[in-house]
Parts: C-alpha cells; sequence; structure tokens
C-alpha cells in the first residue's frame, strides 16, 4: 500500500481551565489515503471539529495538542510554526466550513478573492490567475462565470456561496480538504446539490476530503470510509457500506438505525437514549457505557482498545467483529 496522504496519532488536545486539563480529544488516530473521502460523524460535542482544527493547527485557546503525532505528505505537521502551517493552509490543505461568509470577504469581489489567494500560493501572472479562477467558478457550477467574477458576495444565495467556497478551498490544488459541517447551514433542497458537488470536484482534482458532520445521512451519500467519534475518541473505523450495513460498535448502531435522508431537516442523532457525558464529566473505562444497552461490569475497568477486524476496528469488548 502506498503511504498514507495523512496519519493521525493518538492525537490527544487539551483545554487548560482552573479547573485542571480537560482532555477534549483522547488517542483519536486515523489514516487517510489520496483521493479518499473519509466522514468524521458523532454528537455534538465529541470532538469532530476540534480533530479537523488541530490538523490545520488552528485550535482556539486556551486549548493545546497534548499528545501524539500529525503526519501530512510524510511529515510531521503538528510541531510545525504558525507560519509553516498558514502556507500549508492555503496551499496543501483547503478549507471548507459550515458559513460560507466566513471564508468570504464581503467586501471584496469573489473574482478578486480567487485571483488574490491563487496569485498567493500559484506561480500565475494575474491573466493566468484571472483565467484559472473562472474555470473554477464554471466547475462549481456557477453560471456565466466570467461575468459572475465581479460580484459581491452578497449577492449570492447560500448555496451559490459554498461554491464560491468550494472554488477557494481548491483553488491552489489542495491535496486535502476539511469540510466542517458544509451543507448544515443551507436550505435542505441545496445540501444534496453541495455534497455531490465536493465528492465530484473532490475525485476530479483527486484531493481527499476529511468531511465532519452529525448527519449519518451525508456520510452515507459521500463518503468512502466514515470514523464515529464519540466523547473525545474514535470508536468505530471502517468501509461506510460497511459500517452501516453491520456496524459493529453499540454507538455506532445507534447512529445508524435511522440514516435521514439528506432532504429530510431532522437531527436523529438524538433518538439515542440519554445524552453524551461533558468532557469533565466522563466515566472511567467505556463512555459509552451510561447509554449502552450492551453494558457489562467489566466495561466501566478500562477504556476500550481498538480492535481490528479486516478494514474495520472498533472499541468495544464484548460485541464481537463482525
Ligand atoms: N474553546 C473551547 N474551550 C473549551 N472547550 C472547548 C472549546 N472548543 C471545544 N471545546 C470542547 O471540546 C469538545 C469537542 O468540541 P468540538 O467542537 O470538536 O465538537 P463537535 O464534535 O465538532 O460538535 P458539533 O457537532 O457541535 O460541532 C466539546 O465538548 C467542547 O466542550
Ligand atoms: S465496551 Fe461495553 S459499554 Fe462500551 S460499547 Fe462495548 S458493550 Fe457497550
Ligand atoms: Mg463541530
Amino acid at each position: 500500500m502506498s503511504e498514507p496522504l495523512l496519519e493521525v496519532d493518538r492525537l490527544g488536545v487539551e483545554f487548560v481551565t482552573r479547573h485542571g486539563d480537560l482532555r477534549a480529544l483522547d488517542g483519536v488516530s486515523f489514516s487517510m489515503a489520496q483521493g479518499e473521502i473519509l466522514g468524521l460523524v458523532g454528537e455534538s460535542g465529541a470532538g469532530k471539529s476540534l480533530t479537523g482544527r488541530a490538523i490545520i493547527g488552528l485550535i482556539d485557546q486556551p486549548g493545546r495538542i497534548c499528545g501524539g503525532t500529525i503526519t501530512f505528505e510524510g511529515r510531521r505537521i503538528d510541531n510545525l510554526r504558525s507560519a509553516d502551517l498558514r502556507k500549508l493552509r492555503g496551499k496543501r490543505i483547503g478549507t471548507i466550513f459550515q458559513d460560507p461568509l466566513t471564508s468570504l470577504d464581503p467586501l471584496q469581489r469573489i473574482g478578486d478573492q480567487l485571483v488574490e489567494t491563487i496569485r498567493a500560493h500559484l506561480p500565475l501572472n494575474a491573466a493566468q490567475a484571472r483565467e484559472k479562477a473562472i474555470a473554477l467558478l464554471g466547475e462549481v457550477g456557477l453560471p456565466a462565470a466570467a461575468d459572475r467574477m465581479r460580484a459581491w458576495p452578497h449577492e449570492f444565495s447560500g448555496g451559490m456561496r459554498q461554491r464560491v467556497v468550494i472554488a477557494l478551498a481548491l483553488a491552489c490544488d489542495p491535496s486535502l480538504l476539511i469540510a466542517d459541517e458544509p451543507t448544515t447551514a443551507l436550505d435542505v433542497s441545496v445540501q444534496a446539490q453541495i455534497i455531490a458537488l465536493l465528492r465530484r470536484l473532490a475525485r476530479a482534482h483527486n484531493a481527499s476530503v476529511l468531511l465532519v458532520t452529525h448527519d449519518m445521512g451525508v456520510i452515507a451519500e459521500a463518503a468512502d470510509r466514515v470514523a464515529v467519534m464519540y466523547a473525545g475518541r474514535v470508536v468505530e473505523i471502517g468501509p461506510v457500506a460497511d459500517v452501516i450495513a453491520r456496524p459493529w460498535h453499540p454507538y455506532s448502531r445507534g447512529l445508524m438505525g435511522s440514516i435521514p435522508s439528506l432532504r429530510e431537516e431532522v437531527d436523529r442523532l438524538t433518538q439515542i437514549p440519554g445524552a453524551m457525558p461533558r468532557i469533565g464529566a466522563r466515566p472511567e473505562g467505556c463512555a459509552y457505557a451510561p447509554r449502552c444497552p450492551k453494558a457489562e461490569p467489566r466495561c466501566r475497568m478500562a477504556a476500550p482498545p481498538m480492535i481490528e477486524a479486516g478494514p474495520r476496528a472498533a472499541a468495544c469488548i464484548v460485541e464481537p467483529a463482525p
């Protein structure tokens, strides 16, 4: 097998507070192959966004990486200086966030934003950068792309803005895109279009996508593999079709029980009875035990390790491998 594009190994993130250090991510490990779409799914507060932000070096104070390594394109990036990280972020790693307006400058025409981004990272002159910008806007499905170069962000609908953000994220031919809830803020009717576009463009550009979402329906539609997070840990990972058809971890089973369609606006994750423990209040042993229908006394002794079976792995000591 070729070297992975991204390897996250036992990543830990903690928040330093007056009440002590709170461990938000605890031993998060996964890898991504070039061109692969990996979905990161789980309830609110599970640590999905934090994982994405740790990769791009954007953890808010008072958070910090407190363990593990992140290796991207063969080199460690968890210990880079912030100037080097910024370069990497613009050029090799593109980002797409929930609200397109956080990525777009409201006071700059979208063509100028694209040209500026392209020229900051690629050795192109103004005319070449403009040509590339128009091509990108065409690729993301903006009609009359050349005319749209002069438009302002506020002239677009939410869905069209997110298309522009995708164009910006792809502008420097990155090998990895981190998309954090890219459709959550959009009308339900355009969510599926944006997901389909993201998938198609990632394939066309041979870019990998870390697709962060609380919506298993989005993962089912777009991802190749899925990593299920619970209380700061990855509890199951595997090919998306396998995990949906036969989830192994009891928490994944709860998630997969009712995959919402992309066209429905319901948050079915809340249907698992009980709530995920807050980071300061996680129980000893398996953090899912208080909600788990299969829990046994031994589950509360130590955090279950990931048990591998072929391309799959899950952190449960009771359920047999599928
Ligand atoms: N700035 C912060 N200060 C303190 N704790 C934080 C901060 N940011 C995140 N956390 C903690 O880290 C945990 C993981 O947060 P994260 O944003 O990764 O969750 P998430 O899985 O993306 O959830 P959501 O679906 O709500 O976006 C949360 O439980 C939160 O308590
Ligand atoms: S280890 Fe025990 S409590 Fe945790 S998911 Fe498995 S059966 Fe449930
Ligand atoms: Mg989040």
